[in-house]
C-alpha cells in the first residue's frame, strides 16, 4: 500500500498565486522521506496534501489506493486518526492536560483511551519519560515536549507519520534524540516517515530525500 500523489498542483487566494506544480510521487510502506528545499518552496503545503489535510487544486491524492478528495469529511477523519500520526515543529500539546494525558488524546474520540494506556506509558518509558508522565507540558524542556508530541503520533500504531520541521525548535543534542526517536519509529515500529527538514544533518538519516524547488521536485 502507499501514498501517490499524481500530477498534484496547488494554487491559494484571489487572484490565485501558485505553491505547487505537477508533483508526481509515491510514497510506499515502510519508507522514510526527507522532504527539503529552502523557505517557501511548498515544503509544509506538499506535506499536507499528502496527509489528507488539506486539498489539491490540481491532480488526486490516493491512499491506500482510495481518492481523498472523494471520501467524505467523516470517514476521512476517522481514517486519519487510525493510520496517521502528526508530529510539528512547535509540539501542540494540550497545557491541561499531563503527559500521558496528552498521549493518549488521538485515543479518546474512538474510546480507546483504556485500552492504550499500556502503550503510551510504553513509549514514554522508551522515550526516556517515565518519571514524568504525570507533569504538564510547562513543566518539560522543549526537547521533552517534543518527545511527548511523538509518542502521542504514535500511539495509535499509525502507519504513516508525517512530520513538520520536528527538530525546528531544538538545539542539537535533543534534535538528535528526537531524530532516533523518528528512526526507531520508522525501523522497529516499521511506520512510513514522511519528514520536512531544512537541515541537511538530518534529512540524510532518511532513505530517500526529495527536494522542492519553488513548487516544484527539482
Ligand atoms: N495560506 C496561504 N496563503 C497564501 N500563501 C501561502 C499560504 N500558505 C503558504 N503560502 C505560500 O506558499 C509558499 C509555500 O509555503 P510553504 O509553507 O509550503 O513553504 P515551506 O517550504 O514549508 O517553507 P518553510 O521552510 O519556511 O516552512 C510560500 O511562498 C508561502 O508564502
Ligand atoms: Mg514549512
Amino acid at each position: 500500500m502507499s501514498i501517490i500523489a499524481k500530477h498534484v498542483g496547488k494554487t491559494i487566494g484571489e487572484p490565485p498565486t501558485r505553491i505547487l506544480t505537477d508533483i508526481s510521487l509515491e510514497i510506499r510502506d515502510g519508507e522514510f522521506l526527507a522532504l527539503t528545499g529552502r523557505s517557501g518552496s511548498g515544503k509544509s503545503t506538499l506535506l499536507y496534501l499528502l496527509s489528507s489535510l488539506d486539498t489539491p487544486s490540481e491532480g488526486d491524492i490516493e491512499i491506500e489506493g482510495r481518492k481523498v478528495s472523494r471520501m467524505e469529511t467523516e470517514t476521512l477523519h476517522r481514517f486519519r486518526n487510525e493510520t496517521m500520526g502528526f508530529i510539528f515543529q512547535f509540539y501542540y500539546l494540550l497545557a491541561d492536560l499531563n503527559v500521558v494525558e496528552n498521549v493518549l488524546m488521538p485515543a479518546r474520540k474512538p474510546g480507546k483511551e483504556n485500552e492504550k494506556r499500556p502503550y503510551a506509558e510504553s513509549l514514554l518509558e522508551r522515550f526516556g519519560l517515565a518519571d514524568k508522565m504525570h507533569r504538564l507540558p510547562r513543566q518539560l524542556s522543549g526537547g521533552e515536549q517534543q518527545r511527548v508530541a511523538i509518542a502521542r503520533a504514535l500511539v495509535m500504531e499509525p502507519k504513516y507519520v508525517f512530520a513538520d520541521e520536528p527538530t525546528g525548535s531544538l538545539d542539537s543534542v535533543n534534535g538528535e534524540n528526537v531524530m532516533n526517536l523518528i528512526q526507531y519509529a520508522n525501523e522497529k515500529l516499521k511506520t512510513t516517515i514522511i519528514m520536512v527538514t531544512h537541515e541537511q544533518d538530518f534529512a540524510r538519516l532518511a532513505k530517500r530525500q526529495i527536494q522542492l524547488v519553488d513548487g516544484k521536485i527539482f
